[in-house]
């Protein structure tokens, strides 16, 4: 038996504040929490829903690093873009705030401060990787190596994208600052670290047995192989000068780790938002918490988040998590450093007037409980066969049939016996398919299934049409007006339902058809009942409806999907292009005693500098084998010098001499160039040293 709560706190996962929002980011968690809420407010109940942008972390910081601006500058930009954007876009929002506002820095402060009174935090002094020309402590991910399992070249600080392996920084071998290609040196630092290990036996009883049956199965099982893992204490300080300071008097140059201080977002969003009365949306046991996110965010709110709040002791628990799976594009990952995405701003521009029909087939696709793929034409073909084809055609039928024959005034339903039993019993059939629908659309709306509820809406259209089709109103007319208008005064009831289902969905539709049907304070009264019950919007007989009423959807053209075709091929090709990964053509054809002269060897770097005023070369001193020798090779911006020294290259050894920078070189190291534009070395796949020759 669900508890009965008195309201609904609901939270959108708050995006980080470096780059403009796509369409993953809407299908994941803002689209779907949005019809949630537009739900809950229809059915009168007291909800409020919170978000605003993620404005900390390193990601952040090297953002602004890259722009070559303040990470206030960076964050107002782009905090600025995303509030627009989902303003322009219509996501209802009663706040958007930012992590970056006085009110959050007191509000996680004052969180901290609390679990921090209450011992339960633990200080730590560890050793940990330092970038001493940035002046940084290094997050793990900014941490590049060689990976100690696979010998892959690139895996970070956390993990080996090659091999798959979990890693420490620690681990890595030849480790190197992502930001300034610097090896970093070990410092010793001090933090604060959140007991999550002390928390397992509470999740396992909150969580693993508490939610087993009404969380959805991808949270679930992610949470439960995450806490069977076994958790560890985590640190929740950074050493950094971007973030919400550490309050305590002996910290300085500590902030708050950005996974700390975002959920609490939510907490400082709240009090911004209602004042003094905010407290009983976070602490009232008889309010509902529950927060929409995407995968990638789910151990934080169902794992660490909650163990946060339990720690502090005074907020209610999550009731639910109902994470969304991950959104693909045209069977690409969306990739922001690719630029291999929609990007809702550009979507705004390109379709005006055209928000309903994003909404409707990103949640017609939701990657509820697998991931799912965008792609042009699907968008296309849903647009024009289901939102035209369904059920613009079916409100626009009606609208026009009740103007030809009715003068465009909703006509009487009629009194018994002025109607055939037949038809009686078609609109019995109907009226029990619409009830039916209804029923499920509600009952997957209560259980966050919204891509079932948005079909089984449809259905209502669908079987507007069918009642249209078998009833053929145009027919009867001439023979029998009592009976046309019943078909129409139906059909009318089954036009203002749909003007009121949709609105979660589809809200400017909503708004459009009630328009066309002048509805005004009749449907009011009728909307709060359907929400609540279920019952079908009845008109009220005699209002006129709109005389030309305008077709709520149009075809989307073959053009606009070819042009947004060709613009995503536009950005893969100008990555490629950024990225040098363009095939050169072939060389000319070289016969075998051409190749011979060449004298290529294995070698071993001895000693490695950069050369003067050269920001392209190293000067290496080369065990050949033969001898030792003074090679200028255009890798400094790919290898630190220290980086090279020890390592094998392969190199051509009877090179002519030449002089670069008023240095001779006596050789050439070979290297390949990466997707990334990354120079590396041409090296042989097991023990050969100096002196072997290369055939
Ligand atoms: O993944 C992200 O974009 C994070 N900024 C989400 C944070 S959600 C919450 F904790 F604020
Ligand atoms: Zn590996």
């Amino acid at each position: 038996m669900s508890k009965k709560f008195k309201r609904t706190t609901v939270t959108a996962a708050l995006p980080y504040a470096n780059g403009p929002l796509h369409i993953g980011h809407i299908a994941g968690a803002y689209l779907p929490s949005d019809i949630y809420v537009r739900y809950l407010r229809l059915k009168g109940e007291d909800v409020i829903y919170v978000c605003g942008s993620d404005e900390h972390g390193v990601a952040i910081q090297i953002g602004a690093r890259k722009e070559g601006v303040t990470p206030r500058a960076f964050v107002d930009k782009y905090h600025e873009l995303m509030k627009q954007t989902f303003r322009s876009f219509g996501i209802s929002f009663d706040i958007y705030s930012r992590t970056s506002k006085p009110i959050h820095y007191q509000t996680a402060q004052d969180f901290f401060t609390n679990i921090y009174r209450k011992g339960i935090l633990r200080e730590e002094t560890s050793e940990q990787y330092f970038d001493e020309q940035e002046g940084i402590f290094l997050a793990d991910r900014y941490i590049v190596g060689t990976c100690p399992v696979c010998g892959y070249e690139r895996a970070y600080g956390d993990q080996c994208e090659k091999c798959g392996s979990s890693l420490s920084p620690k681990q890595l071998l030849n480790p190197r600052s992502a930001v300034s290609g610097k090896a970093p040196v070990l410092r010793p630092t001090r933090h604060w670290y959140f007991p999550l290990d002390e928390f397992e036996s509470w999740l396992r009883e909150w969580l693993l047995k508490g939610h087993a049956h009404d969380w959805k199965t991808n949270v679930y099982g992610q949470c439960k192989s995450w806490i069977e893992q076994g958790l560890q204490a985590r640190s929740i300080t950074r050493d950094m000068d971007w973030g919400v300071p550490v309050p305590l008097p002996d910290a300085e140059g500590k902030v708050l780790y950005v996974w700390f201080d975002a959920p609490i977002g939510y907490i400082s969003a709240t009090r911004e938002l209602k004042g003094d009365d905010w407290e009983k949306y976070w602490k009232d046991p008889e309010t509902r918490l529950i927060h929409f996110i995407g995968k990638d965010n789910i151990v934080f709110h169902c794992i660490i988040f909650p163990a946060m709040l339990k720690a502090e002791g005074s907020f209610i628990l999550p009731d639910n998590v109902p994470a969304n799976e991950f959104l693909n594009l045209e069977g690409d990952k969306i990739s922001t450093s690719r630029n291999h995405a929609v990007w809702l701003h550009e979507y705004l521009n390109d379709f005006p007037g055209r928000r309903d029909e994003l909404r409707y087939v990103l949640t017609s696709i939701a990657p509820e409980t697998k991931d799912a793929d965008f792609t042009w034409k699907d968008y296309q073909q849903r647009v024009n066969s289901e939102l035209v084809g369904i059920l613009g055609n079916f409100v626009n039928r009606v609208l026009v049939l009740t103007g030809k024959y009715f003068n465009h005034a909703i006509p009487a339903l009629g009194h018994a016996g002025a109607i055939s039993v037949r038809l009686e019993n078609t609109w019995q059939d109907i009226n029990t398919e619409l009830n039916r629908s209804i029923a499920a659309m509600l009952a997957a709306l209560d259980e966050f299934r919204f891509r079932e509820a948005q079909f089984q809406m449809m259905n209502i259209a669908r079987l507007g049409n069918k009642w249209l089709a078998d009833t053929e109103p145009w027919k009867r007319h001439a023979e029998n007006e009592a009976e046309s208008a019943f078909i129409l005064n139906r059909a009318l009831c089954i036009t203002a339902t749909l003007a009121v289902a949709c609105e979660p969905f589809l809200p400017d539709t909503a708004a459009k058809i009630r328009e066309q049907l002048n509805a005004g304070k009749w449907l009011e009264a009728k909307a709060a009942d359907f929400w609540k019950s279920g019952e079908l919007v009845v008109p009220e007989q005699g209002t006129s409806v709109q005389q030309k009423p305008q077709l709520l959807f149009l075809p989307v053209p073959d053009e606009d999907i070819e042009k947004q075709l060709a613009k995503l091929r536009k950005k893969d090709t100008a990555m490629q292009q950024n990225n040098h990964v363009s095939i050169k053509p072939a060389k000319e054809q070289v016969t075998i005693d051409d190749f011979l002269k060449l004298d290529i060897r294995v070698g071993k770097v001895l000693t490695a500098e950069r050369v003067e005023k050269s920001n392209k070369l190293l000067k290496l001193l080369v065990d050949t084998g033969l001898d030792q020798r003074i090679i200028l090779s255009g890798i400094a911006q790919h290898f630190a010098p220290e980086e090279m020294v020890g390592k094998t290259v392969t190199l051509v050894v009877n090179l002519a001499p030449r002089k670069m920078m008023g240095i001779e070189s006596q050789g050439m190291i070979l290297t390949a160039e990466g997707p990334d534009g990354k120079l590396y070395l041409l090296r042989p796949d097991g023990e050969a040293g100096p002196g072997a020759m290369i055939s």
